[in-house]
């Protein structure tokens, strides 16, 4: 049994394309033939080390349980010398020498730390947030991982659930777009090369629907809304070729996603042809006990594999019964091989069989971990994930020569800045902002606390009030600590924390302008902050070069060019509040009370999806389009001259919006379907022009059909969701 690895490939050594995969495919059918009922399962169970854990860790003797061949993959483990440890256990203790497969949530950069994915959205920069995935994957790799729990690809449109933070926001046309180029830059060209990791399109499906934005809770929308908003970033994310897939803790109408067959089987490999393996999420099989789905584990383990779920993450469900449930004809053990084939496959296709340390590369990670340039890499994309909400008369950038009192509890704040899942990042290697300021600006800066992050005291407050008045500017930096945003992290407020508002109102009483800057997982309800503040700046939060970034757009280095991916709405009475919400019958009219309105706050958000202002100015032209009837098979061209009016060069972000008139079943008021990101000189002009073909226009009606309807449709272009030029077409 020594050589029995390499054995196998030695008998399959054929050449060509379909040679390479008939050669795959009989290595593994052999390997699972030579496998026992237990190895076979042991391949179905991963399991955490002993770090970083988000929930129970039920197997603390996770080594001896490699040893034992009851692991297949392990999570939570990195650096070349300890997957290199662990491996070795796997490698030289086990039967047949199957390689672990290393998991690890890399969600926004690996040590080298990016902006969290909200923030990275907010970019509309898709090469750019490829290239981000692409540096963790580059890092990741080279610390031993394989494999990463991301993209996270949940549409969310209810900011008090805190895991709005891990998306890209609540759009679905842009979210797939993001998810697609995450998995582009996780996965590269091919998994076998050295720098490429496995990327898990996640959570499967329609978690961030999650009601009252409580995380974990019951999910019961319409089938049209889960085909036509939640599900198409998954769909994106499968045809990119992403190689697995991780089930959500919520139940979907009544059955919970890691046991739901018609999700998993019906949708996910009949519908979108998925060939890859499913993981459940964190012991979420075994909590379908408490869902009230299943009456003990062991009938959770039958329900959850006979719906599709390949792995169990942590739960030690199919460790602990599916044995049993294969002796007892209720998982077929034709099922069972076919999961272990798609797991052993992607050890197959990683390399691992060829060389089983051959990520745990002590050389490789001294070069690429936080590389000067995969720092620059970080600085960048920090810069183009900040979003300038105000800026009245011209507060920013600062001007030369002006005294700075730099405030507030996020001035010096480092943990917060890397966010959560965070990986394997560093905070203190993170910059915050006070001493990039005084780098930048040296004697200009005059520091004060001001508060802290959550509680009410005012004993700083004094000293702050003092700062201002010996400033011409009050740079004010408030948010919300980063434990309060991502996994379990749901507010029922969204205002800012603690002393935090009384604070900004006491500067504001100095009369001096205040630039506000906000570090925050999600949109804030800040009404006060809009009406008073001179500028209004958004930095969720950006990662190890949060200071530098910050300060580029501070000082005028860099132009903010950031869009908004979430509504941010006035109070949190307007939640859920997305721009792409349905007319009713009754649309707002405020003449006539009964309309569809609020008696006490409009029914407008306070700042619009989209939106995002900048150092210069854009005017737009009206649309014109090419044809004003498309016919089968034609596009239709829109187009639109912008200019930049203002005195600085800078980028903008056109949008495309249509709208279907009428439909067989309603249709939102408009929905993004194109957006062209251009860079314009003063006084440049550029004429932007879009091709609208049928597919843009087709929709899953109420059969589940996708399909375009013939009618009347309205284009809209524009800076955002909310400042549009129209033109309408008709489709025959
Ligand atoms: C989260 C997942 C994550 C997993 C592994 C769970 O708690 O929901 O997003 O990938 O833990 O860390």
């Amino acid at each position: 049994m020594k050589h029995i690895i390499a054995l196998l490939f030695a008998l399959c050594l054929t050449n060509g394309a379909t040679a390479q995969q008939s050669r795959k495919d009989i290595f593994i059918d052999s390997l699972i033939n030579l496998m026992t009922l237990e190895e076979k399962i042991g391949q179905t169970g991963l399991f955490t080390s002993d770090w970083d854990v988000t929930g129970p860790t039920l197997r603390p003797q996770y080594k001896e349980d490699i040893k034992a061949g009851k692991v297949g993959a392990v999570f939570n483990a990195y650096t070349a010398k300890y997957t290199r440890e662990l491996q070795k256990i796997a490698v030289e203790n086990t039967r047949l020498k199957i390689p672990l497969l290393f998991g690890y949530d890399v969600i926004h950069g690996h040590q080298t730390i990016f902006p969290i994915s909200l923030g990275e959205s907010c970019s509309w920069d898709l090469p750019e947030i490829e290239n981000a995935a692409r540096v963790a994957a580059d890092e990741a790799s080279a610390q031993g991982l394989h494999w990463t729990y991301a993209p996270m690809v949940d549409i969310a449109r209810d900011p008090r659930w805190g895991r709005i933070s891990e998306g890209a926001g609540e759009d679905t046309y842009l979210g797939s777009l993001i998810g697609a180029a995450r998995v582009r830059g996780f996965q590269g060209k091919n998994l076998s090369d050295k720098n490429t990791i496995a990327a898990c399109v996640k959570h499967y499906a329609a978690y961030g629907a999650a009601q009252a934005g409580r995380d974990y809770h019951t999910v019961d929308i319409s089938l049209q809304s889960l085909y036509n908003t939640y599900l198409p970033p998954f769909k994106a994310c499968v045809d990119e070729g992403v190689a697995t897939v991780m089930t959500s803790f919520n139940e979907l109408n009544g059955i919970p996603a890691s046991g739901n067959p018609f999700l998993l089987k019906d949708v996910l490999r009949t519908g979108m042809g998925f060939k890859g393996f499913v993981v459940s999420d964190y012991t979420s099989i075994n909590e379908m006990v408490p869902h009230g789905f299943s009456s003990n584990e062991k009938e959770a383990g039958e329900q959850a594999f006979n719906a599709g779920v390949d792995m169990d993450l942590q739960g030690a469900v199919y460790l602990n019964h599916l044995a049993a449930l294969v002796k007892e004809g209720k998982v077929k053990i034709s099922d069972l091989n076919a999961a272990v084939k798609r797991i052993l496959s992607l050890k197959y296709d990683l390399g691992l069989f060829q060389d089983p340390y051959r990520y745990s590369d002590e050389t490789r990670e001294k070069q690429v971990v936080m590389s000067a340039e995969n720092l620059k890499s970080a600085r960048r994309m920090a810069q183009k994930s900040i979003v300038l909400l105000k800026n009245q008369n011209q507060a920013l950038p600062l001007k030369k020569g002006q005294k700075i009192a730099l405030i507030g509890p996020f001035a010096n704040e480092k943990r917060s800045l890397i966010g959560s899942w965070s990986a394997a990042g560093d905070w203190t290697k993170s910059q915050p902002l006070l001493p990039e300021m005084q780098l930048r600006v040296p004697g200009m800066i005059n520091y004060a606390k001001g508060c802290n992050i959550n509680d009410d005291s005012t004993q700083y407050f004094q000293a702050a009030i003092q700062a201002a008045q010996n400033a011409d500017v009050v740079v004010l930096c408030l948010g919300e600590s980063w434990e309060w945003t991502g996994e379990a992290a749901s507010r029922a407020t969204l205002g800012l924390p603690g002393a935090q508002t009384s604070l900004f109102e006491k500067l504001h009483a100095t009369g001096k302008p205040i630039v506000v800057v906000l570090m925050n997982g999600r949109p804030l309800c800040i009404p006060e902050l809009d009406a008073k503040a001179a500028a209004i700046v958004e930095t969720w939060y950006l990662g190890t070069m949060s200071g530098q970034a910050i300060a580029d757009v501070l000082l005028g280095d860099y132009n903010p060019s950031g869009r908004l991916t979430v509504t941010f709405p006035r109070h949190e009475g307007q939640i859920p509040i997305f721009y792409n919400m349905k007319h009713t019958g009754r649309p707002f009219d405020a003449n006539n009370k009964y309309t569809s309105k609020y008696l006490d706050m409009p029914n407008e958000p306070l700042y619009p999806f989209g939106y995002g202002l900048g150092y210069t100015t854009f005017s737009y032209s009206s649309v014109t389009l090419d044809k004003t009837v498309m016919r089968k098979g034609e596009k239709v061209k829109a187009s639109v001259v912008v200019t930049n009016t203002g005195k600085t060069s800078g980028e903008e972000t056109v949008q495309l919006y249509i709208h279907d008139l009428v439909g067989s079943s309603t249709r939102p008021e408009k929905e993004l379907k194109g957006f062209q990101k251009i860079m314009l000189q003063p006084g440049e002009q550029k004429t932007v022009s879009f091709d609208i073909d049928e597919t843009m226009l087709a929709y899953y009606n109420y059969q589940l059909e996708l399909k375009a309807e013939p009618g009347a449709f309205q284009v809209m272009i524009g800076r955002h969701s909310a400042d549009t030029q129209q033109a309408q077409f008709e489709l025959k």
